[in-house]
């Protein structure tokens, strides 16, 4: 048995679960996570510390205490205050009770928002952390990984689960290297929308658009072009794609980063992405895990408090929505998790030893390792006891702080036995065998052994500039190469055609009236109307595109890029009709006065524009914090579509680029508005893209990725973002469970303006012949967990201290993070206490046992086969979609439990792409899991198999027209 080990028996029972409690590490007498600079700690600084060690600001009375107040001289003052300066009594006691108020509110205002968190959170312990190598895919890379930390020494194993702090070297996440084997410092960097804060890449489409596409083909392309890119630059770990937010609030800030409201949608485009990224030999990461729902509150401090809000989510809410497109991403072997910045059920994301320990590495079987997002780290030894592997940016509390809660302090905990070295030898393991994994074994050094990347920095422009910004090195370098990624290998189309291509299918056309598609052999006058047709003022002029000007191509936020170029939609549509006879007239503006509107008279046809942005919250613009305040059309949008179909010569094209869901009933029922098209956000190619479906060169086959509403409140009291603390630590209940989006339209029964699925095609399609195939019979389990590859993580044997201490005559920079301790008097023995539930052994999970869960879950259990003709005029594209309705009066068996069931759930889908006359059969399979539901009782995925499941087939979640029993 290890000392570690001896450590934890020592301390069984003892109370230590979640933040709160994990920051008890903090104080320990060596545990170490203290700073040494904590003279120089700034006001917010001190106030971080005294939030984590618990140490109250002001001492409260103890119990049996009185405090006398002599009332009368206590009065006397005020009296003075108020005869010299007011003469009525009156006015005086009116003032007095005033100010007190004032005082008071300030007072016990303060106090409730410094309030420390809540002492114990809501989430189970699960402890210890699951070793990585237990899945036979990845074993070799363990083998691989096992030999190569075997010869790291600790600080070295320290340093590649740490960053070296923020803007510190050239990306937005740099791990210290370990150079005695050759591992390199890994680059991290933004995702997903295009490779943030460099040059010459690609703007693709959002993920929104992505999902809006339905094509499993065209989520893979983005994945491989957006990883090619990467690999390009250097990168090794893009931190992309992004499935949560899933879209629970309309109006979340970073939903478009996403790929839409519905757990099966965003895991087939988390899954695509992963493996196109992947197979680029760069790592993909799933983020932001889990409940980040909302920008407001999300983050320590950024609100104004200092804990982040709570998202408290029940056990099968969180199976069967918010991870689940995490379960994928890990069936998809992605290297790596981003643990999210806020509380669930009151302990921190990235801190919670059951999402991390329990779900991602037991019961969903990852291998990889858990980065936490940027500063969401908000504890050391907690945070590495609950299964981070990585901390991200690696500075502490504050940005380039230069106080790692790892770094030496992880060494030092490892030292004196607060952290298992088994613990930090899995970190560095997950984090090897994923480089291997990957094959990033086989690319070049960077210099100066070799040309390897990075080779731009997210820090300057320039070619020569600072390597270490945020230090106070004054060392320069080549720190931009301008690589020019954008048209992949030699030989490889520009990726501005898979752009275009998802672009142009990310188009969800919700209303034609015989309008579209255009035509360019007809000569017309047709004008272009509104801000959002035209470039502004250039789309990069807003840092991280934090601004509603010009077209509309991204949201803002690090999900954000730098665009090379932008189409507009004016642009796109004038190169689209160049050689016909067709004259564009553009009117850019929103405001449109009586000249406008006179010549709009002139017209033929206007085709006008307006949008909606939103973005992540560490930015602002126009009052809208992140989150939208609302879902209505920005900057007047309304009233330029209504003046617009008003003036109009001509029938009205109405075409939205939003971050997501708008209210449309101000306008959508004018006579005079004859087509909507939903753009998303369509990134570089928005013009390019637009016109192909504006003029039919592409058929209208995008389809909602969320319901559009008639209002925001039609989502229900859970969709609405908490704008307001509610609490020290602001709580959102998920109370509506598995109703968001489209499930909650349906059991309440309100009709949607489009609902989820929903978009036009310029064809007719009809789907027939719906039959099914059992292929397993029904059975309640999944078979028994399979017996893993076993693993062991290191023999357990601590360094002595000497080996981690910094190396006489090394000069440190300034606040960069290092792995050494200053002297081996740091490590001194003492008792440190691991979180309540350390020793409670846990059995493994019997949905857990590979990849993404036991395997038997993903055997197809029946498979429903639909004849699709196209009966229109011409070729095109059809989403077949089919929804699952789960068996009436489910109980569950032990207890007798009622289990509700939405009305129904979409389980698989297909896009299929027929010529005029084509007919072709489409296959769509059910796996165990589809057909089950997450049991709370029996911890395990758990299929009825009593009463009938109802299979429905068709166009969108309200246009079904076949079904079949089983
Ligand atoms: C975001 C992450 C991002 C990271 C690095 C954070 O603020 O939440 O999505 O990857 O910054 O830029």
């Amino acid at each position: 048995m290890s000392a570690a080990r001896q450590e934890y028996q020592a301390v069984q029972g003892q109370d230590l679960l979640n933040e709160s409690e994990d920051s008890k590490h903090l104080r320990e007498p060596i545990g170490g996570f203290s700073s040494e600079d904590e003279d120089d700690a700034s006001p917010t600084e001190a106030l971080h510390k005294s939030q984590l060690d618990g140490t109250p600001r002001r001492s409260p009375p103890r119990k049996g205490e009185h405090t006398t107040i002599d009332v009368s001289k206590a009065r006397r003052p005020w009296r003075r205050f108020c005869a010299c300066l007011i003469p009525s009594k009156r006015v005086c006691i009116l003032i007095t009770i005033v100010l007190a108020a004032v005082i008071g509110a300030a007072i016990g205002g303060g106090a409730w928002v410094y309030k420390s968190a809540p002492k114990d959170g809501l989430s189970p312990p699960w402890y210890p952390t699951p070793v990585g190598g237990t899945v036979e895919n990845w074993k070799r890379s363990y083998e691989l990984a096992r030999q190569m930390v075997g010869k790291m020494s600790l600080v070295e194993k320290v340093n590649i689960t740490t960053g070296t702090g923020w803007s510190m070297n050239m990306c937005v996440g740099n791990t210290g290297t370990a150079d005695s084997v050759g591992f390199p410092s890994l680059c991290l960097q933004d995702g997903p929308l295009g490779i943030r804060f460099t040059d010459h890449a690609s703007s693709f489409p959002a993920g929104v658009t992505v999902g809006a596409t339905w094509s499993h083909e065209l989520m893979r392309a983005h994945g491989v072009a957006h990883g090619r890119e990467a690999r390009l630059k250097g990168i090794h770990v893009l931190l992309g794609p992004c499935m949560g937010p899933i879209g629970r609030n309309p109006a979340g800030g970073r939903n478009w980063e996403g790929f839409g409201s519905d757990p099966v949608l965003q895991a087939v485009g988390a899954y695509e992405t992963i493996q196109g990224i992947q197979s680029e030999n760069v790592m993909a990461t799933a983020k932001h895990y889990v409940g980040n729902e909302q920008e407001h509150f999300r983050q320590s401090f950024e609100w104004g408090l200092p804990n982040a809000m709570s998202s408290n989510i029940d056990d099968r809410t969180l199976h069967e929505l918010y991870a689940w497109p995490f379960a994928e991403s890990v069936r998809a072997g992605v290297a790596s998790v981003m643990c999210s910045y806020q509380m669930v059920n009151n302990s921190y994301a990235c801190g919670n030893s059951k999402l991390m320990n329990g779900i991602l590495k037991d019961e969903l079987g990852f291998q990889g390792f858990v980065q936490s997002d940027w500063l969401a780290q908000r504890s050391g030894v907690g945070s590495a006891l609950a299964g981070l592997d990585m901390s991200m940016p690696g500075d502490g509390l504050g940005w380039a702080d230069g106080k790692s809660l790892w770094g030496k302090q992880l060494s030092l905990a490892v030292l004196n036995r607060s952290v298992p070295i088994e613990r930090l030898d899995d970190m560095a393991t997950r984090i090897v065998a994923s480089w291997y994994q990957m094959g990033q074994d086989k690319w070049e050094k960077p210099a100066p052994e070799g040309k390897g990347g990075p080779n731009f920095s997210s820090f300057s422009t320039k070619e020569i500039d600072l390597l270490h910004p945020a230090s106070n090195s004054d060392e320069k370098g080549v720190v931009n190469r301008f690589v020019d990624v954008q048209g992949g290998n030699p030989g490889d189309p520009p990726h501005k055609i898979v752009a275009r291509k998802v672009a142009a299918e990310g188009t969800v056309l919700v209303k034609n009236d015989g309008m579209l598609p255009l035509s360019r052999n007809r000569s017309a006058t047709i004008a272009i109307v509104g801000e959002d047709a035209g470039p502004g003022e250039g789309p990069n002029v807003c840092e991280d595109r934090a601004c509603n000007q010009g077209t509309l191509g991204s949201g803002w936020g690090s999900g954000a890029s730098e665009f090379p170029y932008l189409v507009d939609p004016a642009s796109g549509f004038k190169a689209a009709v160049k050689n016909a006879s067709i004259k564009v007239n553009t009117y850019l503006q929103n405001d449109l006065d009586q000249d406008i509107r006179a010549k709009l008279k002139l017209n033929d046809l206007c085709i006008v524009f307006a949008n909606a942005i939103a973005g992540e919250g560490f930015r602002s613009w126009n009052g809208i914090r992140g989150d939208r305040n609302d879902l209505n059309l920005q900057k007047g949008g309304d009233d330029l579509i209504i003046a617009t179909t008003e003036s109009c010569g001509g029938p009205t094209i109405v075409v939205i680029h939003a971050v997501g869901p708008v209210i449309v009933e101000k306008w959508a029922d004018l006579p005079g508005v004859k087509a909507i098209l939903l753009a998303n956000l369509p990134g570089q190619e928005s013009g390019n893209a637009l016109a192909d479906v504006l003029f039919g060169n592409v058929d209208a086959s995008g389809r909602l990725p969320y319901t559009l509403g008639k209002s925001l409140g039609d989502y229900g009291p859970g969709a609405q973002i908490l704008y307001y603390p509610n609490g020290a630590v602001p709580q959102v209940d998920f109370n509506e469970s598995l109703y968001i989006d489209y499930r909650h339209f349906d059991k309440n029964e309100i009709e949607p303006r489009y609902e989820f699925g929903f978009g036009l095609s310029y064809t007719t399609f009809e789907l027939s012949d719906l039959v099914l195939k059992k292929l397993k019979p029904k059975s309640a389990l999944p078979a028994p967990r399979l017996n893993e590859v076993p693993a062991t993580a290191s023999s357990g044997d601590v360094p002595d201290p000497s080996t981690a201490v910094l190396p006489a005559g090394f000069r440190r920079l300034k606040k960069y993070i290092y792995p050494w301790i200053e002297s081996t008097k740091l490590v001194k023995k003492g008792r440190y206490p691991y979180p309540r539930g350390y020793d409670e052994p846990q059995t493994p999970s019997p949905a857990g046992g590979a990849e993404g869960g036991n395997p038997d879950l993903f055997e197809p259990v029946i498979e429903v086969a639909v004849r699709v003709n196209n009966t229109g005029k011409r070729s095109g594209k059809e989403v077949v979609q089919l929804y699952l309705s789960f068996p009436d009066n489910v109980v569950e068996p032990s207890t007798g439990e009622p289990i509700d069931f939405p009305p129904k759930v979409l389980r698989n889908f297909k896009k299929v792409e027929l010529k005029r006359g084509g007919s072709q059969v489409v296959k769509l399979g059910l796996t165990r899991k589809d057909l089950s539901y997450w049991s709370t009782v029996q911890q395990n995925w758990v299929m009825p198999v009593e009463g009938e499941f109802k299979i429905r087939v068709g166009r969108s979640s309200r246009d079904l027209p076949l079904e079949v029993v089983f």
